[in-house]
């Protein structure tokens, strides 16, 4: 079983361990979610609480969520509470990653069924998740928990395609 929680200092450590893993795996791709330079736990703890509210510069406010299995870090999922910019386009409401070690067990499709239920992500009611379209495990995930592909579309900044989903939480406004 998988639980989403806020990062906080005791989970630090195993947090740690997720970091390695990831970056192992990606270079500095997740640095946004990473401690900075010569930033301690606690400083790095708080900015993400921060995020909530008053987030760094250029991002928009996001709450940003760890997800923990037999005391094991084992992904990462991020929800916006608005679109800004770029966002529109690659990022949308809900970015999320599983460390290669855990993945295929159901923790994607989990993490993302959890964010849904939020009182956050009913507040936004309708969000937008982008993907690469030939990122089979992620497009799953999506679909699995009520994704409508809507679009795709080329986005200039990387070059490349991406679908666009559409989640809506009751029955707001129909999607656009
Ligand atoms: C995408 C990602 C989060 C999926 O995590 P995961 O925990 O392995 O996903 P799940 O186990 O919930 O699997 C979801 C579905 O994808 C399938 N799947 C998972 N990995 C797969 C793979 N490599 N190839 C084909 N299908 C795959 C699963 O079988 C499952 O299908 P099902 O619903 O029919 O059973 C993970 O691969 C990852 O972190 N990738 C790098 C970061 C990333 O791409 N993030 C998303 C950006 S949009």
């Amino acid at each position: 079983m998988v639980e989403l929680r806020l990062p906080s200092i005791e989970l630090f450590p195993a947090f740690q361990n997720f970091m390695a893993e990831m970056i192992l795996s990606g270079g500095d791709k997740w640095d946004p979610y990473f401690p900075a330079k010569e930033e301690c736990p606690i400083q790095f703890v708080e900015r993400m609480l921060r995020r909530q509210n008053h987030p760094e510069n250029q991002l928009v406010p996001e709450t940003v969520f760890w997800a923990v299995a037999n005391v094991l870090v084992v992904g990462r999922i991020s929800l916006r509470h608005e679109l800004k910019g770029n966002l529109h386009k690659i990022g949308g409401h809900i970015g999320y990653e599983v460390r290669p070690s855990c993945r295929r067990k159901g923790f994607a499709t989990e993490m993302l069924r959890q964010v849904l239920l939020t009182s956050k992500a009913k507040e936004i009611g309708k969000l937008l998740l982008t993907c690469a379209p030939d990122n089979v495990a992620s497009n799953k995930t999506i679909k699995t928990n009520g994704g409508q592909l809507t679009q795709k579309i080329f986005v200039e900044m990387v070059q490349a395609d991406r679908n666009h989903y559409w989640i809506s939480l009751g029955n707001q406004e129909s999607i656009r």
